[in-house]
């Protein structure tokens, strides 16, 4: 399972600590995260702000989308488990 970050390249451009983060994520969990970049998400007085599957989290940090992101692998991986086993 798959977990979607969707953000907008359009606000983040300079925002080089969350871009960092971002990358990071994409390396730490090259299967489990699919990385989208939109030119708006409709959140410009709220940057950076991130959809995390069906979450909304505006002005967010980079150590916040580090444990948000983790959260929802952790999540997806333990919805995996329970399909698996059952
Ligand atoms: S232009 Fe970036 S959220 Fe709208």
């Amino acid at each position: 399972m798959i977990v979607q970050l969707t953000f907008c390249q359009t606000c983040t451009q300079n925002s080089f600590d969350f871009l960092n983060m971002v990358n990071e994520l994409e390396q730490t969990y090259p299967h489990d995260l699919c990385v989208v970049q939109l030119n708006c998400i409709a959140a410009c007085d709220e940057v950076p702000a991130v959809i995390i599957d069906y979450d909304f989290i505006p002005n967010i940090s980079a150590a916040e989308l580090n444990q948000k992101v983790l959260g929802h692998v952790k999540i997806k991986e333990m919805m995996q488990e329970m399909t698996s086993a059952a």
